[in-house]
């Protein structure tokens, strides 16, 4: 049973929030993990601008996604930062790669499931997850959450991310709050349950 954990990360939260992930999804025994980025689409002078090129150095050695690895996947995993309270625009063009597995219908029956990041606490997080599920239900995917079963998405007694469509975490506007235990144990939760969901089905 493999799953894939495919993501964009500029500075580094998605990543970290990705890793968590892949460690949920191995708590699951049979589970094959398999952590990938998507392309950088960007100008290098952009991503300079951005301060983004030495961030992605910690990351670098994560291989880059192809889109015909998709259908060898039980369960695929997405993380991408909030652009505007959408996904972002390097997660969009690959996912617009992805005609031909569409048109044979190669993902129908897989499960789909998406975390995220963005720099405010209600910045667009629930907004960039729901409207991601829209292309993966166009595939034919089977949607994955995160249930309140994970009491994590429930504190009030601290600043979180986490909801009922996934875990996500809260970057502050200059990057400078990394996830916490309580948003990287939510990234592990759902690795696992979509782990274990896909055991139930493909194991
Ligand atoms: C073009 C652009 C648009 C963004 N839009 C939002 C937004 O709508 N809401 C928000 O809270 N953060 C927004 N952000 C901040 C990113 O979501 C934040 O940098 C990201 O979550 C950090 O994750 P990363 O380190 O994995 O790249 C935006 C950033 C950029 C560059």
């Amino acid at each position: 049973m493999k799953i894939l954990i495919i993501y964009y990360s500029m500075y580094g939260h998605v990543h970290q929030m990705a890793e968590a992930v892949a460690q949920g999804a191995k708590e699951v025994p049979g589970a094959e993990v398999e952590l990938r980025r998507v392309p950088e689409t960007l100008p290098e002078a952009v991503l300079e601008k951005m301060g983004a090129l030495e961030a992605v150095k910690a990351f670098s050695h994560v291989s880059l996604a192809t889109v015909d690895e998709l259908a060898s996947a039980d369960a695929i995993i997405f993380g991408t930062p909030t652009r505007f309270g959408n996904m972002c625009g390097q997660m969009k063009q690959f996912l617009d790669a992805t005609g031909q597995l569409w048109a044979s219908g190669a993902l129908v029956g897989k499960i789909g499931s998406v975390f995220t990041s963005s720099a405010t606490q209600h910045g667009g997080q629930e907004s960039t997850i729901l409207s991601f599920h829209i292309p993966l239900l166009h595939h034919g995917m089977l949607i994955a959450g995160l249930p309140y079963f994970f009491q994590g998405q429930m504190r009030i007694d601290e600043i979180t991310g986490g909801s009922p469509y996934g875990a996500s975490t809260i970057a502050g506007t200059s990057g400078e709050r990394m996830p916490s235990e309580n948003e990287l144990a939510a990234a592990r939760f759902q690795g696992k349950h979509v782990a274990t969901l896909a055991m139930k089905l493909f194991g």
